[in-house]
């Protein structure tokens, strides 16, 4: 009897164009050093961060994340008009509403399809991929731009040296196409996403204000040993279901990209899965932790300096405030 994939294939998928943008401010870790009582080697030794992007005057959320579709669609040889869906993953939305993902349809010209954000902290964007991906494997929508868009420089606390040296800056974007798959992991496309939460663990890492309680905007609030200690602890677990449902293992990987929070987080979780240090990309060094818009900016630079090509396994992994954390793995 033939094997029932055969006889029903599947919508996958498939990541036909990336893009990125980063505003053109850099501020380097000396740079801090005039602002609050910190160092160069400190911050490089627990972070691995050296410079971060910083967004100027005008430059909203909305704003990064425009230029960041357009580079994605202009990378796919696409235009809006292709588009049905537009997912943006932010937690620093320009407005309370309208959706920031609203913003970017309209600075792309569209009047058709759907768009609406995602809050999932710096788990925005593995969030955003699994919805738009449920999206095109319904048939309901053929084209998804999936953003990462974030201005985490406005809600930080710049009196606080244990945070505001963390953050940058900046937006990523891809284009997910609906094609046809085999239901096999050699096909193109996401392959599986594993999405979790707790919201038990809020005050560990979260903004003390908004429009239902203080009506103002906050400022971001963290622990940040208990964040590290939970982030190794359960981020490697959605990885291993992924990998478990997809029938693959670490060896099968190309790349790892994971949330670029903060270098020994990263590798501390790669060694823990057995990924070897040299599929890793990491761009915290150049970036910081740019929240939802750190996977797609990571993807973006692989993709461009040539390491990340067609064919390439690769898995994505977060985790963010509430917690929120998750995976997808994906072919290229
Ligand atoms: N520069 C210099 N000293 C600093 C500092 C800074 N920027 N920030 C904190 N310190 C000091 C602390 O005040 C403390 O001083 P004390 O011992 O005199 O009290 C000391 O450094 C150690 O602080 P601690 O918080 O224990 O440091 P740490 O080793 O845990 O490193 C982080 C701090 C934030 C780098 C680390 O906890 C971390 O990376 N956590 C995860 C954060 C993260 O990734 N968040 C986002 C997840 S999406």
């Amino acid at each position: 009897m033939a094997d029932k994939r055969d006889e029903c294939p599947i919508r996958r998928s498939v990541v036909v164009g990336c893009g990125s943008y980063l505003p053109e401010r850099v501020v380097t870790n000396k740079d801090l050093e005039a602002i609050v009582e910190t160092s160069d080697p400190w911050i490089v030794q627990r972070t691995g961060i050296r410079e971060r992007h910083i967004a100027g005057e005008g430059e909203t959320t909305s704003v990064l994340g425009l230029k960041a579709a357009r580079a994605a669609l202009a990378d796919a040889g696409l235009t809006a008009s292709d588009i049905d869906l537009v997912v943006c993953a932010t937690s620093t939305p320009d407005f309370t509403f309208p959706a920031t993902a609203t913003q970017i349809q309209a600075g792309l010209g569209m009047e058709q399809g759907a768009a609406f954000d995602i809050q999932a902290v710096c788990t925005g964007f593995v969030y955003g991929i699994a919805t738009a991906d449920k999206f095109l494997a319904s048939g309901s929508h053929h084209r998804a731009l999936v953003i990462g868009a974030e201005t985490f420089s406005r809600i930080i606390d710049w009196t606080d040296r244990g945070t505001c040296v963390l953050f940058g800056d900046g937006a990523g974007a891809v284009v997910l196409e609906a094609r046809e798959g085999t239901g096999a992991a050699s096909d193109r496309g996401v392959l599986t996403t594993k999405l979790r939460s707790d919201g038990r663990h809020r005050e560990k890492l979260y903004v003390d204000g908004g429009p239902g309680s203080t009506r103002t905007t906050g400022h971001l609030r963290m622990q940040g040993q208990d964040v590290f200690k939970f982030a190794v602890g359960k981020v490697t677990d959605v990885v291993r279901d992924a990998f478990a449902s997809a029938g693959v293992t670490a060896e099968d990987l190309d790349w790892f990209v994971p949330h670029q929070a903060n270098r020994r987080i990263i590798e501390a979780s790669a060694d823990k899965l057995g990924i070897a240090r040299e599929k890793v990309v990491i761009t915290v060094e150049r970036h910081g932790n740019t929240s939802a818009a750190s996977i797609p900016l990571a993807l973006d630079a692989a993709r461009k300096d040539g390491r990340l090509k067609e064919g390439n396994l690769v898995m994505l992994e977060a985790i963010g405030g509430g917690f929120t954390w998750g995976s997808a793995l994906l072919r290229w």
